[in-house]
């Protein structure tokens, strides 16, 4: 039988190998300094919502980088011409399916379609959103439907992508999960509770699905916040009103291209980053951070 203080040894002698970096035993590839990977080439992805703005330009930006990339809108308008812009320069690169992110069935089915034609998948970005008001007075007895359908959309969905996507992911070296939320989580106005709770509650789900996945060291989990973006979804708000709001609020002063979001997006994404996980992470050219 061994004694109490042989057992401590070899508990502690367990604890200094978890400490050990996980990339101890791995070596740099030849001609290169470092061992973690900066290129996406030949990773399969699927990018929700992206028809338009913040997606489409993650799609083209994970599309530059060798990215096989599934995109997912609405719209098979949309869909066509965004597959046909990427294709475009990288053949073959881009697949459209056209996805109601709210219709859980189509979901389910179309991961399982998308696994299947690309062999795999490494990378989830839960993009598609809406934004349609609505707080604590209600003219037109709507308030309930869009609540609804908010819910449907910037939240329910991503739980029901994560969940339809995690067996493959799991099968993946570097697998990602980007999920899109805004900085509506740190601060908001009036007129907006829908929005604002669900891209809250994104980060929440963000930090769950990373605590439970951290065991398995090939996923990560994260949110990235965008603030003032130019896209279809800021369209209405007039330039005189963007440029006084950008002015007052946000340190750059001026709102941001979509690519610049995307390109956040693709960074977690990149096999190196992989001990960041259940981040929340602004992307808002300082908004958060401005006192007044
Ligand atoms: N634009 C901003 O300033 C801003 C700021 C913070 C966060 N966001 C978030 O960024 C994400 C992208 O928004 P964007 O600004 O690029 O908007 P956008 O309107 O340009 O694009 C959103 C895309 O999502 C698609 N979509 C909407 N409902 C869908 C559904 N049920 N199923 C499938 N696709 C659907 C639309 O067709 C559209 O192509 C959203 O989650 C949004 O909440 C935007």
């Amino acid at each position: 039988m061994s004694k109490p203080s042989d057992k401590y040894a070899q508990k502690a002698l367990n604890r200094i190998d978890i400490l050990r970096s996980h990339l101890s035993d791995v070596k740099a590839p030849a001609g290169r300094l470092t061992k973690l990977s900066r290129s996406l080439r030949g990773r399969k992805a699927i990018v929700t919502g992206a028809g338009s703005g913040m997606g489409r330009e993650t799609a083209k930006v994970l599309a530059d980088e060798g990215v096989q990339v599934a995109v997912l809108d609405l719209d098979e308008g949309r869909v066509k011409a965004v597959v046909d812009e990427i294709n475009a320069v990288h053949p073959t690169c881009a697949k459209g399916w056209v996805c109601d992110v709210a219709d859980r069935s189509r979901v389910k089915q179309v991961c399982k379609e998308v696994i299947e034609v690309f062999g795999g998948l490494d990378i989830l970005v839960n993009n598609a959103g809406i934004s349609v008001g609505g707080g604590a007075f209600d003219e037109d007895g709507s308030f309930e439907t869009r609540w609804d359908k908010t819910v449907d959309i910037n939240l329910t969905a991503l739980v029901i992508f994560i969940r339809a996507c995690v067996p493959a992911l799991l099968k993946s070296d570097a697998a990602r999960i980007v999920n899109i939320a805004s900085t509506e989580h740190f601060v908001t106005g009036p007129g907006n509770a829908a929005y604002s709770a669900t891209k809250s509650a994104v980060t929440g789900l963000t930090r769950s699905f990373a605590v439970e996945l951290g065991k398995y060291q090939n996923i990560t989990v994260n949110t990235i916040c965008p603030g003032a973006i130019i896209t279809d979804m800021t369209a209405r708000i007039s330039p005189e009103l963007k440029e006084s709001y950008a002015k007052r609020r946000v340190p750059m002063r001026r709102y941001a291209d979509p690519e610049e979001v995307a390109q956040m997006t693709v960074n977690i994404c990149l096999p190196a980053s992989s001990y960041l996980n259940g981040t929340t992470i602004p992307v808002d050219g300082g908004m958060t951070i401005r006192h007044t």
